[in-house]
């Protein structure tokens, strides 16, 4: 493994990569960095900014987050969060809101304020989404910025919603999903046909001002888009190629996400 972390190894590759033995070593790990940032906030009086991501990948970041608070008194107080992204339309109280999924995997568990807890909401009418967006952006910016953006990667290449097509540069927005992106929705809303087709997400542009960006990816269902996203030409055609462009990003990766790396698939 050590010589795999060679520069002559991964010269391949165009961001920084680190591979973990499995998902909950990572976790905890991504877990740690954040509760760092947040003590070391809380030492200097100041708020921590975090920029939250859904889906299966995050879960266990989660949850060590809510052990740390329960069982080593980590405090959300001082924490201030932004999430990427929202079905649209959606109600915040429906079961695959993303309100819901936070509320259950982290907010509901912790001692965080909820006057400091964004979501991009899927229940503004869609004359007033331009605006809404534009105050979503503002207030990011009120809040001096996202420190630490945690991010997982769809089979699409997309970051947060944004699907193939978007531009480096693009901010908050509503934007229509992917077809592979909505199949791979389809169990939690019980058919494909369920799957809404449009969200309100950050912009690729939201998600490079943030001073950290963590990309995680677990499982070798991952580890095509992986290999494109860390080593292919850089397109809109997988969003995520655009993360090379950032100085602040890292990959975080279990062993099976990571095996069609150069790296490991032609040492
Ligand atoms: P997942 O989704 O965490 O459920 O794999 C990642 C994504 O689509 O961004």
């Amino acid at each position: 493994m050590a010589r795999l972390n060679l520069p002559e190894a991964t010269r391949f590759e165009k961001v920084p990569v680190s591979i973990y033995v499995d998902q909950e070593t990572a976790s905890l790990a991504v877990a740690n960095r954040i509760a760092d940032l947040i003590r070391d906030r809380q030492a200097n009086d100041r708020q921590a900014v975090l920029g939250l991501a859904t889906g299966a990948t995050p879960i266990r970041v989660y949850e060590e987050l809510v052990r740390l608070h329960r069982e080593e008194g980590l405090s959300f107080r001082n924490v201030v969060t932004f999430n990427l992204d929202e079905y649209y339309p959606m109600q915040p109280d429906a079961a695959q809101s993303y309100v819901a999924f936070m509320n259950a995997k982290l907010f509901d568990h912790v001692d965080i304020d909820r006057d400091n807890i964004h979501i991009p909401d899927g229940t503004i009418p869609v004359e007033d989404i331009h605006e809404y967006c534009r105050t979503y952006e503002q207030k990011i910016v009120a809040h001096g910025g996202i420190d630490l953006q945690l991010l997982g990667i769809g089979r699409t290449g997309h970051i947060g919603f944004n699907e193939p097509g978007s531009a480096p540069d693009s901010e908050t927005r509503l934007v229509t999903l992917n077809d592979v992106t909505r199949s791979d929705a389809a169990r939690d809303f019980g058919g494909k046909e369920n799957v809404p087709t449009q969200a309100i997400t950050m912009g690729i542009g939201t998600i490079f001002k943030a001073r950290v960006i963590i990309l995680m990816a677990w499982s070798a269902k991952k580890a095509e888009i992986v290999k494109k996203a860390v080593e292919g030409e850089m397109s809109a055609e997988v969003p995520a190629t655009f993360l090379q462009l950032s100085d602040n990003v890292e990959f975080v990766l279990d062993q099976d996400a990571a095996t069609a790396l150069t790296r490991f698939d032609n040492p």
